[in-house]
């Protein structure tokens, strides 16, 4: 079995964000967002994937996949955002006559995706499609179930059939594109897989349906990125390997070789990357930190830190923020009592 991961879309909801890269290179728990998609596909023994990628995404995305061991990857381009159909389309002659699982870039299961793939080569279906319960379900793709066939998929109903939204993950067996080529543009202009899928479903073939064990995290917009950093760390296992001089560390805290940390407190899970230098300050629970930030005279924690910031002479804590690459934050002689902050990449908050 190969797999897709689409992604060529423009990430406009997780702006700021992703006005100056692509949401799948954007960094959660240390690693970006794909490469957490492309270890769950290895770990169900997926090693041929094919990242559909658009002019703008790609560079991005090539450089944040270029140096994953044991994968095979292949870009497939898309001209034009013209919908998840239309990406998965991309990819029809390279994946050929092989079964394929299409896994959105943006997605995170806690149990990875292996009882699909398993469910689908046990029962040979057209299709296998993860399924969640939500409280929410027309937002969603929905699907009405007979046992564990799926009869029907409607996409964002005003009278949802079920609560069983379509998760991120479906797998697939050639017959997909058959139905892909075919399709018409859906009322919003794009050409949607739940209609493809539907297709299938009319046409005869089983489509099943398979509910998602543990968490999902769907990574739309930037407070997404903060969850899911924290699920994430959740079962963060400890590994101090740089320099700790007068400080504590407790809870697992992963340090990297060339990081420092001196006369600080580091509460764990946190992820601290290489050449982070820690000074004078307290670091909590649930935060990742890129290579080569400093933190001096500051509180942080819950948030996401890119490489290359600088969190300086902050008294109030930041908590629950996210920083783009190289952002600044530097603290002056009054300051307000909290600070919630979502910046992109090079921003600079002054609190003088
Ligand atoms: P989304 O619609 O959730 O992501 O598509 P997006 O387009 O990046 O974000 P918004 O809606 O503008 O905020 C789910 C996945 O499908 C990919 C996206 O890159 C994302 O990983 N996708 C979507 C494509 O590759 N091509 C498309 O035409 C549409």
């Amino acid at each position: 079995m190969k797999a897709i991961i689409p992604a060529a879309g423009f990430g406009t909801r997780m702006r700021p964000l992703t006005f100056t890269r692509p949401k799948p290179v954007l960094n959660v728990a240390g690693k970006p967002i794909i490469v957490h998609a492309i270890e769950t596909l290895v770990a169900a023994g997926i090693l041929d994937i094919g990242i559909v990628v658009s002019e703008i995404t790609r560079p991005a995305v090539q450089q944040a996949v270029e140096e994953l061991p044991e994968v095979r990857i292949e870009f497939l381009d898309q001209p034009e955002m013209l919908g998840l159909g239309h990406a998965v389309l991309m990819g029809r002659e390279w994946v050929g006559q092989d079964d394929v699982c299409v896994y959105l870039g943006d997605n995170l299961f806690q149990k990875g995706v292996g009882s699909f793939v398993e469910t689908f080569q046990r029962e040979q279906p057209a299709a296998v499609i993860a399924l969640v319960e939500v409280e929410n379900p027309k937002a969603f793709g929905v699907a009405e179930l007979d046992g564990q066939r799926i009869v029907r998929l409607v996409e964002k109903p005003q009278v949802p059939p079920s609560h069983l939204a379509v998760a991120g993950v479906y797998c697939f067996s050639p017959a997909i594109f058959d139905e892909l080529v075919r399709l018409k543009p859906s009322a919003r202009g794009e050409y949607e897989i739940t209609d493809a899928i539907q297709a299938l479903i009319d046409g005869g073939r089983t489509v099943l349906g398979q509910t998602v064990e543990g968490w999902w995290k769907d990574t739309g917009q930037p407070r997404d990125l903060i969850e899911a950093n924290h699920l994430l760390l959740e079962k963060l296992e400890g590994n101090v390997q740089g320099q700790v001089i007068e400080s504590r560390l407790s809870g697992p805290v992963v340090l990297a070789r060339s990081a420092v940390v001196r006369n600080s407190k580091i509460v764990g899970p946190a992820m601290i990357g290489e050449g982070v230098v820690i000074e004078d300050a307290y670091i909590g629970p649930f935060t990742s930190i890129g290579a080569g930030t400093v933190i001096r005279h500051a509180e942080v924690e819950h948030s996401v830190i890119e490489r290359e910031c600088v969190v300086e002479n902050v008294e109030t804590r930041l908590q629950d923020c996210l920083l783009g690459l190289r952002a600044v934050v530097r603290g002056g002689r009054r300051i307000p009592k909290t600070l919630k902050l979502t910046l992109s990449d090079e921003s600079i908050v002054e609190l003088t």
